[in-house]
């Protein structure tokens, strides 16, 4: 099957960061799981060059537009390369070729009659390149979508017929995937609910950008960078050239960030449906990041380097903490904190000393000869248990899912972690139970040969050195054996090292917090439906204990005022002594989406006070533990 990935092409008024590398990386990881799968897969990604934005950024620093692109381009190109990105094209949309596109695709909606000239006047923000009416202004200037100040712009432009395209939008959003995840699916609903005006797509005002076909002797007019811009997905496969490449658009998944979502998921399949194509199967819209729960931004100084991060954690660390950490679709938060915890808990312990345990006992009983001849007489309760959470891992890939898929796989790793634990071989051994304990050990190293299959598109290095160490391949033939057909296959176990080494302390310098007014001054406000969809209840303390291996974490029993008390961790181990916290009152969030810390399940968040200390939050006098806060 022939399958087509995108990412969003880059601007380049600003080195990469960490949401960047976080679309990359997602896109790259499903790429490779297509190609794993036997797909035959064409990965796009690339920069976005024109424009307002890019031509004023570049006068800031006294170097053409075309310069400043050349040099900002390149790195981009040389991170992913560096990161070791598997994309098959990265377009730069001041490449000649996707010029001709662009100016074609724009003589062909103009023949369907959905371009026509007029005047544009309005507000514009140059940093989303975007236009809005004055109505959908923040304090009457400021855009709704990044804050920053609009400008007034009354020009001439070229329009694109949008409004015609409502209906056959909403039809097209009755489509089960068309956009994921479904939550962002509705809000697009209800923004194309409330009525599409057409779109001015060209500009008089600057030059930098794709000029208007010839033929329409209009040399004041450069396209609108968006127009431009989603133009590229079709310009990489030769749409209206050399359309050899155009068989992989029928199957097309996007993957775009929220903020630009609605150019994905209204614009660009109106345009598509002018130009006569099919549309994507899926435009999937992640979440953004935080960094320390501060929003990143350059005047901050607290955007995260992906380089500096891999550099410093590893690159197989930061793919698994990104793709891990956060639910597609929803925002996530970068710490070292987090980082260094999944790297210690997940990859350290349960992946790297699994591979060890497996490496040391097949040398002690069977001298690194692994036999699964009888693995399914004694584990195949085991065997099946997994077989369900590897069935869980592909249909969250196929959601677009990383986060669980990545679960799903740790999910094995508990049962052959667990199985271990249970049956103790060494014991099985004393007792002369030969054929027991080489099966468990064959049964481990099964799954985790299953695991490592299906972890390599997230984590090919790592993968590889699992393969190595077992002497297995990882590839279609392999993924069909193991994975689809769920054989179990003998290995050869060699010696080697660990995996993941355990880290201490944080890395690396900690983020800027000096300016943490400037921030919260800049808070977005909610409304009061926002706010009432948190439920904070008071509940008492019956136990507080410190948990073993972190100097950050407590472990709390609560009175909520339910049937049971909840457990929750909270990392306040530095301010308080357990002991002294039993029988106090606390508020709660309770309706928090249960998450497990270090291991252990957390089902709420118990509320504090921070300005450089933390201290509980609670109520002046005793009330009856459940009450709600509000
Ligand atoms: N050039 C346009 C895309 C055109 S696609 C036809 C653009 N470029 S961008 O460089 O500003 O953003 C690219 C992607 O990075 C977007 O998907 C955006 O959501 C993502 N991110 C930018 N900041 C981010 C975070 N802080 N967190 C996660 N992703 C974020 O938009």
């Amino acid at each position: 099957m022939k399958k087509f990935i995108t990412t969003p092409i880059y601007y380049v008024n600003d080195v990469p960061h960490i949401g960047h590398a976080y679309t990359t990386i997602i896109c790259d990881t499903l790429a490779r799981f297509y190609r794993l799968r036997g797909d035959d897969v064409f990965f796009l990604t690339g920069t976005d060059e024109h424009g307002q934005k890019i031509e004023e950024a570049a006068k800031a620093r006294g170097k053409s537009p075309k310069e400043y692109a050349d040099e900002i381009s390149a790195k981009f190109k040389a991170l992913w390369d560096e990161f070791g990105i598997s994309y098959d094209h990265f377009i730069r949309t001041t490449d000649e070729y996707h010029k001709v596109t662009s100016q074609n695709v724009f003589i062909k909606m103009l023949k369907n009659g959905d371009i026509y000239k007029g005047e544009y006047e309005g507000s514009y923000c140059v940093s989303c390149e975007s236009f809005f009416a004055a109505n959908q202004l923040i304090d009457d200037e400021c855009c709704p979508d990044c804050g920053k100040k609009t400008r007034l712009v009354k020009e001439e432009s070229y329009f694109f017929a949008l409004s015609k395209y409502q209906d056959r939008l909403l039809k097209w959003y009755e489509n089960d995937k068309c956009v994921l995840p479904k939550g962002k699916k509705n809000e697009v609903i209800s923004f194309v609910k409330g009525g599409l005006k057409d779109l001015s797509i060209t500009r008089t005002s600057f030059e930098w950008g794709i000029k208007l076909p010839k033929e329409l002797n209009e040399p004041k007019h450069v396209m609108y960078v968006w127009l431009d811009a989603l133009v590229n997905y079709l310009s990489a496969l030769g749409y209206t050239r050399d359309e050899e490449r155009m068989e992989y658009w029928n199957n097309t998944l996007h993957i775009v960030g929220k903020d630009i979502l609605r150019f994905h998921a209204v614009y660009w399949p109106a345009f598509l449906m002018s130009l006569d194509l099919p549309l994507p199967v899926s435009v999937a819209a992640h979440g953004w990041w935080t960094r320390d729960g501060v929003k990143m931004s350059k005047s901050l100084g607290n955007v995260v380097n992906p380089k500096e991060v891999a550099d410093t954690y590893g690159l197989e660390a930061f793919r698994y903490f990104l793709l891990r950490e956060v639910p597609f679709g929803q925002d996530g938060d970068f710490s070292q904190r987090a980082l260094i915890d999944r790297i210690n808990s997940e990859l350290s312990n349960d992946l790297g000393n699994l591979l060890s345990r497996i490496v040391g006992m097949s040398s002690k009983y069977s001298a690194n000869i692994i036999n699964s001849n009888n693995v399914k007489e004694f584990y195949s309760s085991e065997l099946e248990a997994s077989k369900i959470h590897i069935d869980q891992a592909l249909a969250s890939l196929e959601d677009i899912a990383p986060n669980r898929y990545l679960e799903e796989l740790w999910k094995v790793l508990n049962i052959a972690n667990a199985t271990i634990a249970k049956y103790e071989p060494w014991n099985l051994v004393k007792n002369n139970k030969f054929d027991e304990a080489n099966a468990l050990v064959a049964l481990v190293a099964n799954l985790l040969a299953r695991v490592a299959i299906l972890l390599s598109p997230a984590m090919p290095q790592t993968a590889q050195k699992i393969a190595d160490t077992l002497e297995f391949e990882i590839n279609t033939n392999s993924y069909n054996e193991l994975i689809i057909n769920s054989n179990l296959i003998n290995f050869k176990a060699n010696a080697t090292t660990p995996l993941f080494a355990k880290i201490e302390h944080e890395l690396m310098a900690p983020a800027p917090v000096a300016k943490i007014d400037e921030i919260k001054s800049k808070d977005e406000e909610i409304k009061i439906d926002d706010f009432k969809k948190c439920v904070i209840k008071v509940g008492t303390i019956l136990e507080c204990d410190n948990i073993e291996g972190s100097d950050k974490l407590l472990k709390f029993k609560i009175d909520l005022g339910e049937e049971k008390p909840r457990q929750i961790i909270s990392g306040i181990a530095k301010y308080y002594e357990p002991k002294s916290l039993i029988g106090k009152q606390v508020c709660v969030l309770a309706n928090l989406k249960p998450a497990k810390i270090f291991k252990h399940l957390s089902e709420g968040m118990i509320l504090s006070a921070e300005d450089g200390s933390l201290t509980l939050l609670g109520t002046h006098a005793s009330v009856k533990n459940g009450a709600i806060v509000g």
